[in-house]
């Protein structure tokens, strides 16, 4: 705890809170975590990112020299075991690491916030999120893109109910390469199964799907996918083109490339009584619509148009941080340990999975178990 002065609503006397101040331990000073968790966290007066690990001995100089007095560390191992202070561990390594270090922070009883993907298997993700309910501390994934602020628009559209029932959504995202990583480790590791698990729907797969879990308020049952691969020199795929089935003959069909002419989202929402069309920052909402599938009752209908700054071209997403973090906090504080967003978290890496799967039987639909999500 610490002791915070605080200004009331109309900057008067300031008076003393206790606040509680988060001890933070970051591993991996990479893109994400130097260019969006950090920044994201120097604008918080609840936490103090104590200590540092990264195996590149360049980006551990770079996070010194970001944060003096931060305490660096060459591995996870040394961070954990001269660290007995800590909260929170944040995890911004890549995926294939993402399970070992998770498992033994919660051993060592810190809450954990793990990026996308949670794990490279629905094996490890299962031992994660065992670990949390046997540690009875929070596993947390950085789902951010539910906090882009266009996206919430269309989750309280959905939420309203004036769309009716949802019942079908596609979400296309469109990017010219593969994301890179910070050039003083290995920039290209996202196209390195060993150290990736995979390609787009590794890397990209998580937001699609648990976005189509919150909008279609489900989790899916089945699905068909085709991963492709079109540039040779690399062993994971570019494009995957999924159909996913939700309860009630509702479905979601996403397609993510590496291979596009532009970065850009485009997701559409169609419900009984309306729809919705994202294309970046420009939302479009109709509603009067009915979807009856008899071409009637479109005299009353209304088309709304906005645009919605979020900040969709800057990678680092900065933004959307701190309004996922607190959603961890409060996990914490709840005691939420195995909670929703991990639940999700786990069911989007069997879906990448299956994905896998499906593709190489020639999209062969396959049930989804979702097992420790459901
Ligand atoms: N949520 C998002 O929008 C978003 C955006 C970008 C990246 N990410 C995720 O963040 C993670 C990191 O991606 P990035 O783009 O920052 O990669 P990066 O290559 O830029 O950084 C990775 C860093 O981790 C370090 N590292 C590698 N293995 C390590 C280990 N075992 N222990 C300690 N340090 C280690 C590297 O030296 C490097 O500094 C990935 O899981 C990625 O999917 C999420």
């Amino acid at each position: 705890m610490q002791a915070a002065f605080v200004v009331d609503d109309f900057g008067r006397q300031p008076y003393i809170q206790l606040m509680k101040k988060w001890k933070v331990g970051v591993v991996g000073y990479g893109f994400i975590s130097g260019k969006g968790h950090i920044p994201a966290f120097a604008q918080r007066e609840d936490v103090d990112v104590v200590a540092i690990a990264d195996i590149c001995p360049e980006r551990l100089a770079l996070a010194q020299a970001a944060l003096p007095g931060v305490r660096a560390y060459a591995s996870y191992q040394e961070l954990l075991a001269q660290e007995a202070d800590l909260d929170i561990l944040d995890i911004a390594t890549p995926p294939c690491d993402h399970a070992e270090i998770a498992v033994a922070a919660l051993a060592r009883g810190l809450h954990v916030l793990c990026e996308k993907p949670l794990a490279t298997s629905t094996e490890e993700a299962r031992q994660m999120l065992t670990a949390a309910e046997k540690a009875k501390r929070v596993l947390f994934p950085c789902h951010n893109y539910k906090h882009a602020p266009v996206v919430k628009v269309i989750q309280d559209a959905i939420d309203s109910g004036r769309l009716g029932e949802i019942t079908s959504v596609t979400l296309q995202t469109f990017r010219n390469t593969h994301a890179k990583g910070v050039k003083e480790w290995r920039t290209d590791w996202r196209r390195d199964r060993r150290t990736s698990g995979g390609g787009i729907a590794m890397d990209h797969g998580s937001h699609t799907f648990y976005l189509t879990y919150a909008w279609l308020q489900a989790l899916p049952i089945s699905l068909t996918a085709k991963a492709v691969r079109l540039a040779p020199q690399w062993d994971t795929e570019d494009n995957l083109t999924v159909t996913l089935e939700f309860p009630g003959q509702k479905f979601a069909h996403a397609h993510l490339s590496w291979t596009a002419g532009m970065r850009k989202v485009i997701y559409t929402v169609q419900g009984t009584k309306g729809g919705i069309v994202v294309n970046d920052d420009e939302a479009e909402i109709s509603v009067g619509f009915p979807n009856t599938g008899s071409h009637s009752g479109t005299a009353d209908h209304t088309v709304e148009k906005f645009t919605i700054e979020s900040d969709w071209m800057d990678a680092s997403h900065t933004k959307w941080f701190n309004s996922m973090f607190d959603k961890f906090l409060k996990a914490i504080t709840t005691n939420d340990f195995v909670n929703a967003e991990i639940r999700e978290s786990y069911a989007c890496v069997e879906v990448i999975e299956k994905c896998y799967r499906s593709s190489e039987e020639g999209a062969r639909e396959l049930k989804l178990a979702c097992d420790f999500a459901r």
